[in-house]
């Protein structure tokens, strides 16, 4: 795992946007795997200034999410779907976008259908992913099978408790989602790994001690040949 400390969330989102625009320009047909929540904004906001400003060509490039709310509908305020629409995809043109579909009537195909999409159509050159407190990738919370494809996930207490700020209350963050399983995520040829913020500083601590537990989704990523993880100073302890 390639480490590279940053002073703060602005130079993170900037670098992780220059990691994401060199691949574009390396190869015009990339396929990115994409992530939401508070950590990646900040990237995608330095992506459309790229396009808008340095005219990077992203019609060639297909992105695929991680996760999607089960049972949220997809133009509420808080879906993936919109989140991605408002930060990203209503700015820059694509040649398609991908997310799971949290309202299908069959999940368990859905999915299925979506595991085989990234089969198909990916896997993504690089995935960005962020971190949750427990360790969690995606939707992939402690305990969930290294081997686990895109499956429904069971939200922790602790994950509906960090999104709940993006609600008006606990009660309305759902309880499950549809995420891509660690092995799907592990396809990716690269990952980049964004993390920021003190609250993540216990996380960081954990991954660094390189000890590999399923107890700890994102210590996976040390199986992964090649993942630059981008953290700034807030949750870096200069004593790991
Ligand atoms: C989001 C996702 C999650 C988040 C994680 C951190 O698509 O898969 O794993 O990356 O929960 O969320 P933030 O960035 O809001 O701290």
């Amino acid at each position: 795992m390639k480490v590279k400390v940053v002073k703060d969330y602005e130079e993170m989102s900037q670098e992780a946007a220059y990691f994401l625009e060199d691949e574009v320009k390396n190869n015009p047909a990339s396929k990115l795997g994409l992530a939401t929540g508070g950590t990646p904004r900040g990237t995608y906001h330095h992506l459309v200034k790229g396009y808008r400003e340095r005219g990077v060509d992203y019609s060639q490039v297909t992105t695929f999410n991680l996760d999607e709310y089960v049972n949220l509908p997809r133009n509420h305020e808080q879906s993936y779907h919109t989140f991605m629409e408002k930060h990203l995809f209503s700015h820059i043109p694509f040649h398609a976008t991908y997310l799971p579909n949290g309202q299908a009537e069959d999940l368990e195909a859905e999915c299925a259908a979506y595991e085989k999409l990234i089969e198909t159509e990916g896997p993504p050159d690089v995935q960005l992913l962020g971190i949750g407190e427990n360790g969690h990738i995606g939707f992939n919370e402690p305990g969930a099978s290294f081997g686990s494809t895109t499956h429904i996930a069971e939200l922790t207490d602790t994950t509906r408790q960090a999104n709940a700020r993006f609600f008006s209350s606990l009660e309305e963050v759902p309880k499950q989602a549809i995420t891509m399983g660690i092995s799907s995520i592990l396809k990716s040829k690269k990952i980049l790994l964004l993390v920021s913020g003190s609250a993540k500083e216990a996380a960081i601590e954990r991954l660094l001690t390189g000890e590999v537990d399923e107890g700890f989704p994102a210590s996976v990523l040390y199986r992964h040949a090649d993942v630059t993880l981008i953290v700034d100073e807030d949750a870096y302890r200069k004593d790991v």
